[in-house]
């Protein structure tokens, strides 16, 4: 690729909804769900996600296994769906979520043109490493950040700066990606060089920050690298 990205010491990954596929849990329940998967997956990832912001805002910060939970239970009785052991079953589903197909692939190529990786995520430690445990990724990354760490959810700064912390290079030298749209631009307002993974084909968030390139898949990210 002529334009390739420059002077980038590592590739850095949002884990939910870039490397594992939210969608997931609910879609290995369809028989259980009777028709609602799609629309339970909708309301169980936004009160997921406003439930983060929110508890940032308001300075109440617990786990994500826990907002996770909590955004589970809005959404199923939102759907009038009152089933303690579906509960269950899709929580044990999200700990060891499916990843999208190209993952272990793009990483090893990663990997093997010299890349450093890393996940960033609202993930708890606990959750991130059964899914990666489960996507069988874990030799294929350098680090693990979890917001645990900082106790606070992304977007905030803190977050995306345990990144240059933890892996000792600036913010420019960060190539990340998500497919979250206010994740992607809130990291390049932040300072990252960013790849907006645009899955699902959604406009921009109008929120500060632009990524450097936007892609379908994780599989055009070698290229736009170099590599
Ligand atoms: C993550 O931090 C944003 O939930 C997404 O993995």
């Amino acid at each position: 690729m002529a334009n390739a990205m420059q002077n980038i010491g590592a590739c850095v990954f949002d884990a939910y909804g870039t490397l594992f596929d939210v969608a997931a849990a609910a879609a290995h329940c369809q028989d259980d769900l009777g028709g609602k998967a799609d629309a339970l997956t909708q309301i169980w990832r936004t009160r997921q996600l406003e439930y983060s912001w929110l508890r940032s805002l308001m300075d109440e910060y617990v786990e994500f296994w826990q907002i996770t939970g909590d955004g589970l239970d809005y959404a199923l009785a939102a759907l009038g769906i009152d089933d303690p052991s579906l509960r269950e079953k899709l929580m044990n589903i999200y700990m060891r979520l499916d990843a999208y197909p190209e993952v272990a692939d793009v990483l090893n190529r990663l990997r093997a043109g010299g890349m450093k990786t890393a996940i960033l995520s609202n993930g708890s430690l606990k959750m991130l490493d059964s899914a990666i445990d489960n996507a069988g990724i874990s030799e294929s990354l350098d680090a693990v950040f979890s917001v645990d760490s900082v106790g606070i959810y992304k977007p905030h700064p803190s977050v995306y700066q345990m990144a240059v912390d933890g892996l000792n290079i600036s913010a420019v030298e960060i190539c990340f990606m998500s497919s979250n749209a206010w994740d992607a631009a809130a990291a390049a307002n932040f300072g990252f060089q960013v790849v907006w993974v645009n899955r699902f084909g959604q406009p921009h968030e109008r929120i500060p920050g632009r990524e450097e390139h936007v892609i379908k898949t994780l599989a055009e990210l070698p290229s736009i690298l170099g590599l």
